[in-house]
């Protein structure tokens, strides 16, 4: 017996867990990363250019798909376009399932971070604290725990369980990151990190990496291009247009990660710990803050809080979002009932994350290979796919847009400047995942 296909209770549900899946440590852990490293304010301007016109008409284009297919990551592609591209749905699942595994480490540390910032237990010497948290017994088991609680929260289905989930803590995550905005604003020092955060320095906008790695991290923050937002759009009763729903979950997903800036930056510089952002993808997040939070004693010990707990909030409802897309391919597959479904691929999963958490570099050659270069992969085949093969698709999105030519436009988009724009990152990306990979092997 197979269960009905589940769906959302309403809308505004629906649109919470859409921008609980694209508000991630993306936000907060990538797009700190990417934006020190890629110059500042170059970097966010580049960024939120690649949102309106490469992002957001893509992630309309994922929607679009889940919601007429009525399938999930897994089936919606061979569905749309016939069983030539059946291939596409088993590589969106196992883009997904890859990003899980060492997306789930992460949401460990942050877990331990926010246990131990909490109790202040975080000494100053933040360094030596995140290398052992980061390895050995200890990150094998916060990653197990993260992996528990996220399939604690799928198992509860989609309406019960995610969709409930995200109506509490998204709006929990807003007003949170919103306070911590406003208590990095009374630091006295924090204008450098503002001015560098703010002021772009426009040489580093007209570089090519800076586009590609803004592409990159579009992808990632969006959820877009391995079948998260399709999957969570095919539980969608309403007919009509995503023109709108793509691009709200666009805006409140760059918003979050502006706004994430802002309390970022001012921290880093007011402690003059903008050497430890760039040197390691976790530096920001993982050595630099903490260690500010540790300076401050007990007013660090509440901030430090609150911001681990944003983060855990922020990881968890775009973890579940991940673990969704892998449930509904073992239901499709095998007419498993939902809770067996949510067990096994918890499962597979932990294991398959047990590497991550051992070994740093694992994670970054992960984070290369699955979080970057197959997103922008699933991408260019979502744009090749709506805008080339679906026969469905123009009368899909027909009366989503204000105006005949902003269609126009974004037919355009889809059909020639996305897929132009996407080959070229996508180079670039391959070149780096070899050399990330033969550094790491070295
Ligand atoms: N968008 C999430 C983030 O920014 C990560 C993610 C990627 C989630 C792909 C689902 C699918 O952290």
């Amino acid at each position: 017996m197979t269960e009905p296909r589940p769906s959302w209770h309403s809308n505004v549900g629906f649109l919470l867990a859409a921008v609980g899946s694209a508000v991630g440590l993306g936000n907060l852990w990538r797009f700190a990363y990417l934006a020190s490293e890629s110059g500042g304010a170059a970097f966010v301007l580049v960024y939120l250019a690649v949102i309106v016109l490469v992002g957001a008409p893509l992630l309309v284009a994922e929607l679009a798909m889940g919601r007429s297919a009525r399938e999930g990551a897994f089936r919606a592609p061979g569905r749309l376009a016939g069983r030539r591209l059946e291939w596409v749905g088993a590589l969106f699942v196992l883009t997904g399932f890859a990003i899980l595994s060492y997306y789930s480490v992460i949401t460990g540390w942050t877990a331990r971070y926010l246990v131990d910032v909490a109790r202040g237990a975080v000494g100053r010497d933040t360094a030596a604290r995140f290398a052992e948290a980061a390895s050995g017994g200890a990150a094998v088991a916060w990653h197990l725990a993260a992996m528990a609680l996220t399939v604690a929260i799928v198992a509860g289905g989609v309406r019960g369980g995610i969709e409930r989930a995200s109506l509490v803590l998204m709006p929990a995550l807003f007003v949170l990151l919103i306070a911590l905005a406003a208590w990095a604003g009374t630091l006295p020092d924090g204008g450098a990190g503002y001015a560098f955060y703010l002021r772009p320095d426009p040489a580093r906008m007209w570089r090519l990496d800076t586009f590609t790695s803004a592409v990159g991290q579009a992808f990632f923050s969006l959820s877009l291009g391995m079948g998260a937002m399709l999957t969570y759009a095919s539980y969608l009763q309403k007919r009509g247009s995503l023109v709108r729903e793509g691009f709200v979950i666009a805006l409140a997903d760059s918003s979050v990660a502006f706004v994430g800036g802002l309390v970022t930056f001012p921290i880093v510089y007011q402690f003059g710990l903008q050497g430890q952002v760039g040197e390691s993808t976790v530096g920001a997040l993982f050595i630099a803050l903490p260690h500010a939070f540790a300076t401050l004693g007990a007013t660090g010990q509440i901030v430090g809080t609150a911001f681990f707990l944003t983060l855990l909030i922020a990881a968890l409802t775009s973890a579940i979002s991940l673990l969704e897309v892998l449930v509904d391919a073992v239901v499709a597959r095998t007419g498993w009932s939902r809770r067996r479904a949510v067990v096994l691929a918890g499962g597979a999963t932990a294991l398959a994350g047990v590497p991550a958490a051992l070994d740093l570099r694992w994670l970054g050659v992960a984070d290369r290979i699955a979080g970057n270069l197959l997103l922008v992969v699933g991408g260019l085949i979502i744009a090749i796919l709506t805008g080339w093969i679906w026969p469905g698709a123009d009368a899909e999105l027909a009366d989503g847009f204000p105006h005949p030519r902003v269609r126009r436009a974004w037919i355009w988009l889809l059909r020639v400047a996305i897929p132009a724009a996407l080959a070229l990152v996508l180079v670039g990306a391959v070149r780096d995942a070899l050399g990330e990979i033969a550094a790491a092997i070295r």
